[in-house]
């Protein structure tokens, strides 16, 4: 990997990976292609800006062309696909943009690495694609595909599209699966950073349904240190299931965040469910482990806490975000629960 083309580079995790590339290989070039749609912040890439191996295009996955320039002019050989339309609500209020961005844009791509014979091609989906799990389990890389929100289903498509191109083409691709992440530079609009933001701001923290729907969470950091190395030393073909063992039904984390901004349970509404909610996701890593020898460093307790402690020293990155079009989904997806 010497030319990398991070597309989504400016989201919550893409941003993250990038600055701890930069860190990790300064020898490497990277290329970010983003749209900056609303989860797009070029302030989230304010430290790495300035860096002569770093470059912004600002422009959509789905015009072939503007890829194909990038290609060209950067000489990229490795793709790393960040790029995604990426919350379930929004997905459920409208599937569009989760079609053309998830699926077309990602198609876009793989034609792009199959003409250009790019040496790695890799695929930043989702433990969602798996679906919903029972009271017993985990999710492996064999596990069937079997999404239930227009969003899941959107990443599922990508992968299959992936799977396609390497078994078709011998596109030398690679797709990571991971559990739900948290951390700095995350959208206000998912779990954590909401309640956090609504606490700080004495807003109540709307809880769907019983509050006892269960993620598998991982800090960001280590879910990009498991990025790189599936990109660097994965088996072409693959896929990579990433998790950090950590099961927490919304509740518990709810009342830890509340707990520590010294903030009231009385803050807490449990509202309306949201459609087709999948109750529980848990997360087999063995094979990263095994193979890659990766594992996450940070545990829950340190890294939520980290987490809080970024946004409450980053208060002007999360109020020019909420102040904006954030407030019509807001009262559009929250007003009926
Ligand atoms: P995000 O919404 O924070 O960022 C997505 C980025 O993609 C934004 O910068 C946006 O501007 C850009 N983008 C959207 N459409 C684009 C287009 N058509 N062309 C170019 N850029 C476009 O998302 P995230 O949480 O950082 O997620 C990144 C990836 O990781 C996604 O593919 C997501 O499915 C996957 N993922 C996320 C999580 C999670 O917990 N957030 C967990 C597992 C996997
Ligand atoms: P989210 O962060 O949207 O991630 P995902 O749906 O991709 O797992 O939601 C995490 C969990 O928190 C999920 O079970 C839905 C729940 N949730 C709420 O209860 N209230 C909220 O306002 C949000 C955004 C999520």
């Amino acid at each position: 990997m010497k030319n990398i083309l991070v597309t989504g580079g400016a989201g919550f995790i893409g941003s993250n990976f990038v600055k701890l590339l930069i860190n990790k290989d300064p020898g490497c070039h990277i290329v970010v292609l983003d749209k900056l749609t609303y989860a797009g912040n070029l302030k989230n890439l304010e430290d790495v800006h300035q860096k002569s191996n770093f470059k912004f295009y600002k422009g959509n996955i789905c015009n072939s062309e503007f890829v194909h320039y990038i290609i060209n002019k950067e000489k990229i050989d490795t793709i790393i696909n960040f790029a995604a339309e990426s919350h379930v609500d929004r997905s459920i209020l409208s599937s569009h943009e989760f079609i053309n961005t998830n699926v077309v844009g990602t198609n876009v791509l793989l034609e792009a690495a199959r003409n250009f014979q790019l040496s790695k091609f890799v695929q930043i989906s989702t433990d969602e694609v798996y679906g919903s799990l029972g009271k017993e389990g985990q999710f492996s890389e064999s596990t069937p595909l079997s999404p239930n929100s227009p969003y899941s289903s959107s990443k599922a498509s990508a992968d299959l599209l992936v799977r396609a191109y390497n078994h078709t083409y011998e596109v030398p691709t690679l797709i990571t699966r991971c559990s739900n992440n948290y951390g700095p530079y995350q959208f206000p609009e998912k779990l954590i950073p909401l309640m956090i933001i609504n606490a700080l701001n004495n807003k109540s923290l709307p809880i769907y349904g019983d509050g006892m729907n269960i993620r598998d969470w991982i800090f960001v950091e280590d879910h990009c240190e498991a990025i790189l190395e599936v990109a660097t030393r994965g088996k072409i073909g693959e896929v990579y299931n990433i998790g950090a063992n950590t099961e927490k039904p919304n509740i518990e984390i709810v009342k830890l965040i509340l707990k520590e901004l010294g903030k009231d349970e009385s803050l807490i509404s449990y509202v309306k469910d949201r459609p087709g909610h999948d109750r529980r996701y848990a997360i087999d890593s063995s094979k990263i482990e095994k193979e890659l020898g990766w594992k996450p460093k940070h545990n829950f307790e340190n890294a939520i806490q980290k987490t809080i402690e970024w946004y409450l020293s980053n208060k002007k990155w999360w109020e020019e975000i909420i102040s904006g079009d954030y407030q019509s989904y807001y009262k559009q997806w929250y007003i009926e629960r």
